[in-house]
C-alpha cells in the first residue's frame, strides 16, 4: 500500500482518516496516493541512474486526466493505445514527442489524429496497418517516425490473458518479417523506420523473461544492422508485477539495472525507452466499499458490499486475487471467513473468497492494489453508476472524477419516435 497505513488499528491516507472522507463522499470509490505515485515514478526513474532513457506511463492502467497531469509533471511520457488515450494526454498537458502509440488496431482517423499531432512514434504491428500508415501519411503529406512491434516468443510466466509476447498472441511480427517491413518501410516515402519495439505481458514477476527476450531483440538489431538498417530507439514495454498477494516482483533497481547492463554491453547508443503502468500506479489505489448486508447461506458466510464487478472485474475476469481488509481492525468481534460479493445479478460478481473478516454491517472495506486495471475497467453493468476517484496531495484530498449520477446514465440514449 503506498501511501496508505494503518495507524492505530484504522487506515488512513497519509494523515487523513478514511472513514471521514467515505463519510463525506459515500461509496463506492478509488482513492489514489499522490505520494506513493509520484515515489514509484521517481524510484524508477533513479534506477536509470545517468542513463538517458524515458519513461511512458501506460496510461491503460488508470487514464485519470489528474493522473496523467500528475505524472507529467514528474516528466513522464505516455504510451497510448486509442485516440481517447491520446487526447487525455494531450488534455492533461502531455506535448506531442512525448507519446508513442501501440495496439494492434489503429483504425484510419487514430492514425490521422496522431500524425495531426505529430506524435513521436507509432508502433507498427502488422504489415496491412504499415501500408495503412504509408497512405494515410502521404495523404497529409508527411513523414511518420515508426517502431516495429517485435514479438520475441517468451512466456512471461503470466496469466494467459495478459501474455502478450507469445507467438499464437496477436501481438507483434516476428523477427523474420520484422526484417522485410522495416526493409518495405524503407522503400516507403511516408515512413521512417527508428525504431524496435516489445511487450510480452503483465504482471511479471521474475527477470528471465526480460533477460530473454532484450537478448532476442538485440540480435534482431544487429541483423538489422547488418541489413544497412540502423536502430535508434528501442522500447523495451512494461509488464514489471507488483505484489497483490506474496508475488516477490524484481526491485525497479534490479529490473532497470540488468537491462540497462544487457542493452550498455554493445549498444551503449540507443535510446532506451519502457511503458510501465500497474508498477506506477498499482499499490498506491484502493477501492473503499461499505457493507451492505452480511448473510448467511446454509454454513457460508456472505459480506454484500456496495462495490461489484462493475467497478473492480479484475477477480471475475483473472481470478485474480486482491487483498482486502478491514478499514478499522481490532474491534472485538470474532472474525469469519466470508466471501466479499458485490449487487450484480452474476456469481462472477466477487471480490474475493474465503476472507478472514472481522465486520459488522456498514463497516468499511479496502480492495487493495487497486490503482492499475481497475477504474479503468469498470462499466455500467447492471446500470450501476462509476464510483468516484479521489486523490490525495499533501494532506488534502481531491475528487478527480464525480460518482456518475442516474443522468450520466442515460446521456447518450435515444428512444425514437415510434409508430
Ligand atoms: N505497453 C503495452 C504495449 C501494453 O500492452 C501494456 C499492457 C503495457 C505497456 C503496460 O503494462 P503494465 O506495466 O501495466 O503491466 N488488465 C490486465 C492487464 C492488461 C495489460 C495490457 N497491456 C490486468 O488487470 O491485470
Amino acid at each position: 500500500m503506498d501511501g496508505f497505513a494503518y495507524e492505530s488499528g484504522e487506515l488512513r491516507a497519509g494523515k487523513l482518516s478514511i472513514i471521514d472522507i467515505a463519510n463525506e463522499i459515500g461509496t463506492p470509490f478509488y482513492i489514489y496516493s499522490a505520494q506513493g505515485i509520484s515515489d514509484n515514478f521517481l524510484a524508477l526513474k533513479n534506477a536509470f541512474g545517468n542513463r538517458r532513457h524515458h519513461i511512458h506511463y501506460a496510461i491503460k492502467a488508470n487514464p485519470n486526466l489528474a493522473l496523467l497531469a500528475l505524472l507529467n509533471n514528474l516528466g513522464a511520457g505516455f504510451d497510448v493505445v486509442s485516440g481517447g488515450e491520446m487526447m487525455r494526454a494531450l488534455k492533461a498537458g502531455a506535448s506531442a514527442e512525448k507519446i508513442v502509440f501501440s495496439g494492434v488496431g489503429k483504425s484510419e482517423a487514430e492514425i490521422d489524429l496522431a500524425l495531426n499531432e505529430k506524435i513521436s512514434c507509432i508502433n507498427i504491428e502488422s504489415e496491412a496497418e504499415l501500408e495503412r500508415l504509408q497512405a494515410c501519411a502521404a495523404r497529409m503529406n508527411m513523414t511518420a517516425d515508426i517502431a516495429i512491434r517485435v514479438n520475441p516468443d517468451v512466456d512471461a510466466g503470466t496469466h494467459e490473458y495478459i501474455s502478450t509476447g507469445l507467438k499464437e498472441n496477436k501481438f507483434g511480427v516476428d523477427s523474420d518479417t520484422a526484417i522485410r517491413l522495416y526493409r518495405k518501410s524503407q522503400s516507403l516515402k511516408n515512413v521512417n523506420p527508428v525504431g524496435i519495439a516489445y511487450h510480452i505481458g503483465s504482471q511479471i514477476t521474475t527477470l528471465a523473461p526480460y533477460v530473454d527476450s532484450i537478448k532476442k531483440i538485440l540480435a534482431l538489431i544487429d541483423r538489422l544492422a547488418d541489413l544497412g538498417i540502423p536502430i535508434k530507439h528501442l522500447d523495451m514495454g512494461g509488464g514489471l508485477g507488483i505484489r497483490y498477494k506474496d508475488e516477490t516482483p524484481p526491485t525497479f533497481e534490479a529490473y532497470v539495472q540488468s537491462l540497462v547492463a544487457i542493452v550498455d554491453e554493445k549498444h551503449g547508443n540507443l535510446n532506451l525507452s519502457i511503458e510501465p503502468g500497474r508498477s506506477i500506479i498499482g499499490n498506491a489505489g484502493l477501492l473503499i466499499t461499505r457493507v451492505e448486508y452480511l448473510k448467511t447461506n446454509n454454513d457460508k458466510h456472505f459480506a454484500v458490499v456496495d462495490a461489484a464487478m462493475n467497478d473492480l472485474i479484475r477477480p471475475a475476469l483473472y481470478s485474480a486475487w486482491m487483498t482486502i481488509s478491514e478499514v478499522t481492525k481490532n474491534r472485538n468481534i470474532p472474525a469469519q471467513d466470508y466471501d466479499v460479493v458485490g449487487p450484480v445479478c452474476e456469481s462472477a460478481d466477487f471480490l474475493g473468497k474465503n476472507r478472514l473478516l472481522a465486520i459488522h454491517q456498514g463497516d468499511l472495506l479496502a480492495v487493495q492494489s487497486s490503482g492499475a486495471y481497475s477504474m479503468s475497467m469498470s462499466s455500467n453493468y447492471n446500470s450501476r453508476l462509476r464510483p468516484a476517484e479521489v486523490l490525495v496531495d499533501n494532506e488534502r484530498f481531491y475528487i478527480i472524477r464525480e460518482r456518475e449520477t442516474y443522468d450520466d446514465l442515460f446521456a447518450r440514449e435515444i428512444i425514437p419516435e415510434f409508430d
